[in-house]
């Protein structure tokens, strides 16, 4: 039987009973992480507990756990589950309570639960580079918030499936914010943009560890927004995020940028690769 999480314990699958009544069947009121784990290990996690925290803080939940404690009990869920690799999954909702748009009553326990699943890195498209669409971004204002109300970016992310693409790069007015599920960056003359992590995107823990790592290595990479056009007109593009790691963009709609990853986006892709091996033995 399938072991998952369910507000601090391992329990089995089918033990775990969540009312209907839990605001987020209701609402999708609630806030989660995704962290990768890799030949074991747990990548950057104290970044993702950190988010979840901030989240959670953001729409007024109150963890009942500490941020060591809950990756305590993601460490004992990934052994209980024996993932080697793959990504885990956690949840907080709000808790259960009537339906009724306001907060309920402060003495609700939030509800968190939290599963495994394995993956693989994605390899072959790594090294060959995906296709993108552009589409609006027709989201709310509160994209910082890793909220488990997701309708917006699942809308976008089935854009993408039936336009035969890997991602959707959304775009409010003109100005690129990201995927439908990853940031968004390009490379023009030497320099790499992505858009500021303020409340139109999700400031992605890998966005912020390449942005880490490409500047420990003398690249140039600017927080900076940059438009539809300028997209288009990019030497380079990439989306990035916890399953996709860098992966290369080689076409954006009718552009077809290069047959072939550029090198600052390889560059990149292998700065992170180096820092996912240092945490674990990987094998390439
Ligand atoms: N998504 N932007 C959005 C809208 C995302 O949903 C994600 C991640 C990212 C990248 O963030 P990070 O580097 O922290 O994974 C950016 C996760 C993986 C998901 O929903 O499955």
């Amino acid at each position: 039987m399938e072991k998952v999480l369910w507000n601090g314990k391992i329990v089995n699958k089918d033990d775990v009973r969540i009312s209907i009544d839990d605001r987020a069947f209701h609402f999708g009121d609630g806030v989660y992480e995704v962290v990768r784990v890799y030949d074991g290990e747990l990548y950057l996690a104290e970044g993702h507990m950190k988010r979840l925290y901030d989240s959670a803080r953001k729409i007024g939940i109150q963890l009942e756990l500490a941020p060591d404690e809950i990756l305590a009990s993601l460490v004992e869920l990934k052994e209980a589950t024996d993932l080697i690799d793959g990504t885990i999954y956690v949840q907080v909702s709000r808790g259960e309570w009537p339906r009724n748009h306001a907060f309920p009553d402060k003495a609700v326990v939030p509800q968190m639960v939290g599963f495994t699943k394995e993956a693989k890195r994605p390899l072959e498209q790594m090294k060959s580079g995906v296709k993108a669409t552009i589409i609006e971004d027709t989201r709310w204002l509160h994209c910082d918030i890793k909220s488990i109300s997701l309708l917006g970016n699942v809308l976008a992310k089935q854009k993408a499936v039936e336009a035969g693409c890997f991602e959707s790069i959304q775009h409010r007015n003109g100005v690129v914010t990201e995927g439908s599920s990853t940031n968004v960056f390009i490379v023009k003359g030497g320099t790499v943009y992505t858009h500021p992590a303020d409340h139109l995107i999700l400031n992605g823990i890998t966005r912020q560890r390449i942005i880490e790592l490409g500047r420990q290595e003398g690249l140039d990479i600017q927080e900076v927004a940059f438009t539809t056009d300028e997209l288009l007109q990019a030497d380079e593009v990439f989306v990035a995020g916890t399953t996709v790691e860098v992966m290369p963009v080689i076409q954006v709609d009718d552009k077809k940028y290069s047959d072939q990853p550029g090198p600052i986006t390889l560059k990149l892709q292998s700065l992170l690769f180096e820092d996912i091996a240092k945490l674990a033995s990987i094998k390439s």
